[in-house]
């Protein structure tokens, strides 16, 4: 059996016990559409339902629809426009094409009138507009039906696994071609550039805005404005930065010093952080310590590097860390880069509590095998969170000033947890270029 059917037969499986669990006996999954901006007629760029494009390959099919009844061929409604001024999507080839029922659409009522009476026992999973706000469905987008689906897809079937070390070896060409053009003196814009060409992709087909931040601007931790022109010096650069392969993401962060010093030793530090955090990964590690211990971590680097008057423990009792680590150590990937469920406790939607002193942290499930995530710690001076330590004699201010001009580090990997341990598939994909 193929890795995708195996993939197709764990979705159904799941769907079948949610749908039962919650009373359905269907389910109708709408791909999305474009939104329109207000008084225009040009779309913002369309994201495909996650939940649609578990179940197959197709990211670029607006209006189309998945019906799945329990222990039937699901049947997919594939919309293409009779159109003259656009051209119809691409559809990805492969096996996915003989396990559905497909029926070409160029109306979407066309969906609801083949379902009949079923509506009545169906539920929609997707974002509602008309017409099918106006459809009758049993239940439009109900929680404890996704928190379901949400909780068990954390754990990656082995068809997602290759479709996210495929996003990291594209990823990772990319990173290459940007530190490149970092080296070689060019402007954010550039860089920018030089990424998507090493894609072969366009900035829409990429899973979130990519962050290429030179010099001071690494300390904006969603960075994404891009300057046009080169700085007169290329201190640092810090570039966040993904990809999608058959809907499925990468999300990497790497790090560079444009010559030796204090800088270029900072980043071998986190670098080396990172990696040790990595190396406890196995199932049953609860995420939530392994982000508290990357705090000791921090502090330990904080103290090394002289940005502190005071010994690592005292930086990390006081929580000295915190303005200078203020986001979560990562979060699942996947369909999303920010793959959701991260706080869900079982498939019945209960939840973990929120830790106040860890508002940013996305993720507090045990590790168990198959699921996906990042490890991305950093290290940046952010002078609105340093505000309110102003005056306080216990941080060397005139260390953290050098800092400043570079921004900040960050280096960011995604690893699978595996049976007794981990894979590390951003460095595997960096490895095998
Ligand atoms: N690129 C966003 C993140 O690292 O979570
Ligand atoms: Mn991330
Ligand atoms: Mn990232």
């Amino acid at each position: 059996m193929s890795h995708y059917s195996q993939h197709l037969d764990y979705v159904k499986h799941q769907f079948d016990r949610a749908l039962a669990a919650n009373g359905f006996d269907a389910v109708l999954i709408a791909a999305g559409q474009p939104a329109y901006a207000f008084l225009d007629d040009n779309a913002y760029p369309y994201r495909v339902n996650p939940l649609f494009k578990y179940w197959l390959p197709i990211t670029a099919s607006p209006k189309s629809f998945i019906y799945y009844k329990s222990g039937e061929t699901p049947k997919l409604f594939l919309y293409q426009a009779r159109d003259f001024w656009h051209s119809t999507p691409k559809l990805p080839p492969g096996e996915w094409q003989d396990n559905f029922d497909i029926t070409i659409i160029d109306n979407v009522e066309t969906v609801v009138l083949s379902l009949g009476n079923a509506v009545k026992t169906t539920a929609f999973i997707g974002e509602v507009h008309a017409p099918a706000d106006s459809w009758g469905l049993s239940a439009y987008n109900p929680e404890s039906l996704i928190d379901f689906i949400h909780y068990h897809r954390a754990v990656k079937t082995e068809w997602e696994l290759q479709n996210m070390r495929k996003a990291n070896v594209l990823a990772a060409r990319g990173h290459n071609a940007a530190r490149d053009a970092f080296f070689a003196g060019k402007s954010e814009l550039e860089i920018h550039a030089a990424y998507l060409a090493a894609m072969k992709c366009r900035e829409t087909e990429t899973p979130y805005n990519s962050i290429v931040a030179l010099n001071q601007n690494g300390a904006t931790l969603h960075y994404d404005v891009y300057d046009n022109d080169a700085p007169a010096e290329h201190r640092s650069f810090l570039i966040d930065a993904g990809a999608y392969y058959n809907g499925y993401c990468a999300d990497i962060t790497r790090s560079y010093a444009g010559k030796d010093g204090f800088y270029a030793e900072l980043v071998a530090a986190v670098d080396a952080a990172e990696q040790a955090i990595i190396k406890q990964i196995k199932p049953g590690v609860s995420y939530y310590d392994l982000h508290v211990e990357t705090h000791r971590m921090i502090a330990q680097i904080l103290a090394d590097f002289g940005f502190f008057k005071v010994d690592a423990e005292t930086i990390y009792q006081r929580g000295y860390t915190r303005p200078f680590f203020p986001h979560g150590l990562g979060h699942f990937i996947g369909l999303q880069v920010h793959d959701v469920g991260g706080y869900l406790k079982s498939e019945n939607g209960d939840t973990f509590e929120r830790d106040a002193s860890h508002p940013f942290l996305r993720l507090r499930r045990e590790l168990a095998e198959g699921q996906v995530f990042t490890i991305e710690p950093g290290i940046y001076v952010i002078d609105q969170l340093l505000e309110a330590f102003d005056g306080n004699e216990e941080f060397n201010w005139n260390r953290i000033a050098e800092l400043r001009p570079y921004g900040g580090v960050r280096i960011e990997d995604s690893v699978v947890v595996t049976a007794d341990g981990y894979e590390n598939i951003t460095r595997d994909a960096f490895a095998s270029l």
